[in-house]
């Protein structure tokens, strides 16, 4: 063969190469559309109980498509470095989130995003010392800001989600930690963030864009810190649901870091149904959106000091059993103490019981009871309690004056009287299920411990309440055995 046709052959080959390339890519990006389609259609799902399974399940499916089209599509080599990475976190990822109790998800999901948070600056510094990136000269300042941009909202996504892990956990203290001047602190550390990005933008080589870049992720990491410790126990749900909303933002600007659409379309989606969750959550709370998202600008964080005391009374399961064995209408409020005691499947049955003695039995769900969204709804799903016949605060809150009986169980800030009766406590405002309107009021927790925003309640010593001291799961054994040997069944 002469050095001429040699020559063609091997232009051949490489024209083949690109073309098979090109293939790769055009069907990678097929499976990015399909991926995007379907994590759309799992968000759908997910907004509803009956279709939840459904969502989860289109979620998985689009996310193994998107990892599938992004090794084969887009990656040339390299595939070992790619497994022997992917597959220890898939089996450590898995081994947790099996083992993880429901009372603990909120504490995974706060860590997960905090990875999210650490990619995306990893992501910034390594495409930022990437020289490549720096020879596109036309597109160098949008690039440079992509950068700047993911790893200030990286950083303070990193920070902020480790610090709600720890207040989730009880590690650190759930109780609002108000630094003097802490709105002129946070300014200023915005605005020194601001100055860097000027001095990087303008930086001429890597090397003197670095300090700029580090000194900012040092300071984001700062400003995520201060504001979440700077957020009441209460408030929460609501930080979660917003650091989940900006770790959405963090992928989103990996995304345009990385050119990868499906990244850049993930992000914004996660990153725009975090944020509308968030408002919702803080609709539901009272609470403003603003404030919330600064860190509780605009709040005083609530340092009541007034005492709650008085004298409470005790009940029995039999005297328990007795009022409920009267009772024609009954309101059972769930939260978080049913969840920690596994007590949703032995009430379930006393629901039935009592149900087919004509007693119509409600539960009444607060948007933040327990420590998740939707917390207490899927522990009621899990013991097949009807849908129909779980509603929500707003629908049951006019219904309670005409109750005979509540049965509260495992639950303490969401039917506090202070949120409504103390505009300084720290939950003052925030809606709660009006449970002391009905005749009589039964509380069942363990002793007379706060909740978790750590407010003393005065419900435990109005006169229409009775206390159930005990372990919520033990309470309604109880009065399931109780109710069983009564009725006969
Ligand atoms: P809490 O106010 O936390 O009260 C739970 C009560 O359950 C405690 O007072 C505890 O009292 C009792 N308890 C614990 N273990 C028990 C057991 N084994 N048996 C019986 N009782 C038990 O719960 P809640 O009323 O559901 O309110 C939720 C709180 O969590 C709100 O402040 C909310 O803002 C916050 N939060 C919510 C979320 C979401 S998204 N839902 C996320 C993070 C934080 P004893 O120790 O005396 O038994």
């Amino acid at each position: 063969m002469n050095l001429l046709s040699q020559i063609e052959s091997a232009a051949a080959a490489s024209s083949l190469a690109r073309g098979a390339m090109e293939f790769d890519k055009s069907l990678a990006t097929v499976a990015y559309v399909a991926a995007a389609v379907l994590f759309i259609f799992s968000l759908g799902g997910l907004s509803h109980q009956e279709s939840a399974r459904r969502g989860n399940l289109f979620g998985m499916i689009g996310m193994a498509i998107a990892v599938l089209a992004t090794v084969f599509g887009y990656m040339h080599g390299g595939y070992w470095l790619t497994v022997a990475a992917i597959v220890p976190a898939a089996v450590i990822g898995a081994v947790l989130a099996a083992r993880v109790p429901m009372t603990g998800m909120p504490e995974l999901v706060a860590m997960l995003h905090s990875f999210v948070g650490l990619a995306a600056v990893l992501v910034g510094f390594s495409s930022y010392i990437d020289d490549a990136t720096h020879a596109m000269a036309g597109q160098r300042l949008v690039h440079l800001l992509e950068v700047y941009l993911g790893v200030f909202i990286g950083a303070v996504t990193f920070t902020g989600s480790i610090v709600a892990f720890l207040k989730l956990r009880g590690s650190i203290s759930g109780k609002p930690l108000l630094l003097p001047a802490r709105h002129v602190l946070n300014a200023i550390m915005l605005l020194v963030c601001v100055g860097l990005g000027i001095w990087f933008c303008s930086a001429e080589s890597v090397a003197s864009g670095i300090m700029p870049l580090g000194v900012m992720t040092i300071i984001a990491s700062l400003v995520g810190i201060h504001i979440v410790v700077a957020i009441g126990g209460a408030d929460m749900p609501v930080v979660v649901s917003m650091l989940n909303s900006y770790s959405g933002w963090a992928a989103a600007a990996a995304g345009f870091m990385l050119k990868n659409h499906l990244l850049i379309v993930t992000g914004a989606l996660v990153g725009s149904s975090g944020a509308i969750l968030s408002y919702i959550m803080c609709a539901a709370m009272n609470r403003s959106f603003i404030s919330v998202i600064l860190g509780g600008f605009g709040t005083s964080g609530g340092n009541s000091s007034r005492q709650v005391d008085g004298t409470i009374k005790e009940f029995t399961i039999d005297e328990t059993v007795d009022l409920l064995l009267e009772a024609k209408s009954i309101v059972i409020v769930p939260g978080y103490g049913m969840a920690v005691a596994q007590a949703q499947h032995a009430l379930a049955d006393v629901v039935k019981l009592l149900r087919e003695k004509g007693k119509e039995v409600r539960f009444a769900i607060h948007p933040v009871a327990g420590r998740l969204p939707g917390h207490m709804n899927v522990l009621l799903a899990e013991a097949n309690v009807p849908y129909d016949i779980v509603l929500e605060m707003d629908e049951i809150n006019d219904d309670l004056p005409n109750t005979d009986v509540v049965l509260v169980i495992g639950a303490n800030d969401i039917v506090n009287p202070a949120a409504e009766e103390d505009p300084d406590s720290p939950i003052a405002g925030m809606p709660v299920i009006q449970v002391w309107k009905a005749k009589t009021v039964i509380v069942m927790k363990r002793g007379m411990a706060t909740g978790y925003a750590g407010v003393d309640n005065p419900l435990f010593y109005k006169d229409n309440t009775r206390m159930l001291f005990g372990d919520a799961k033990a309470s309604v054994d109880g009065i399931l055995a109780r109710l069983r040997e009564r009725l006969g069944s």
